[in-house]
């Protein structure tokens, strides 16, 4: 599987998403982009058509989470748009996940990457057992649900790229990491608590970077672009 780097929209409009892209216009490689909650929710299914129309992969980040006939009804809909990887929460069980690969695969025969959200980096041990009453340690928990992912058939979890090696052994060298938490070295960290440069996570065996301000707040944001296409993808 070959390695990339997918930069996140984080804009809450489609005006300052396409004015964002448009620095990119003469490049030869279209960079892969995620569009989450925010620019969705602001722009709707036409940002994701305009995009798609301008040559880019897109990675839906909705990170869906509800009883698996809406999942798998909505994954239908999020298919038809063309994207290239979508997400969920596993904590929606196996059933869910299931469904949602039914709904996202299309007549062909075709289907974006389906990506699961183990535990949100948000959630600390602490919160784990005193608000959702899960009493085993964070990590095994994410493994856990990271193995109920493959199970269903999905193609990968979403995780920091410390956890990437452990992912594969677990799940299997094929089983895809898409790992956010990327900062060069020489930048500060912003809300981010451990970073990863893109180097060190191509050497930890991440298979995708997901990097928002470190591209989007550059000076010069295709040069830092190609920065991490440089350090990530490197034979
Ligand atoms: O700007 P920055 O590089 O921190 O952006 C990282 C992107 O990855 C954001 O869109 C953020 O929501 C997403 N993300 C994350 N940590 C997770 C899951 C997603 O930073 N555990």
């Amino acid at each position: 599987m070959a390695k990339d780097v997918i930069i996140a929209l984080d804009f809450p409009s489609a005006e300052e998403t396409l004015a964002f892209l448009d620095k990119f216009a003469a490049e030869e490689r279209k960079p892969f982009v995620k569009v989450g909650m925010e620019l969705f929710y602001a722009a709707g299914a036409d940002i994701v058509r305009e995009i798609k129309r301008r040559g880019h992969k897109i990675f839906l980040d909705l990170k869906l989470h509800d009883i698996p006939n809406t999942v798998g009804r909505s994954m239908a809909v999020l298919s038809a748009l063309d994207v290239d990887m979508c997400n969920l929460h596993a904590g929606g069980g196996t059933a869910m996940m299931k469904a949602a690969i039914q709904g996202l695969t299309r007549a062909d025969g075709s289907r974006p990457l389906l990506i699961a959200v183990t535990q949100l980096t948000s959630t600390s041990e602490e919160v784990m057992h005193n608000e959702l009453w899960i009493d085993r340690p964070l990590d095994e928990t994410v493994m856990h649900y990271a193995s109920l992912a493959a199970e269903s058939g999905l193609d990968g979890v979403v995780c920091s790229p410390l956890e990437a090696g452990k992912v594969h052994s677990v799940c299997g060298e094929g089983f895809l990491t898409v790992t956010p938490g990327i900062r060069f070295d020489d930048a500060s960290k912003g809300d981010q608590v451990r970073v990863t440069t893109p180097a060190r996570a191509r050497e930890l065996g991440s298979d995708y970077i997901v990097v928002g301000r470190p591209v989007t707040a550059a000076q010069d944001p295709v040069a830092a672009y190609r920065r991490c296409i440089a350090d990530f993808c490197a034979q």
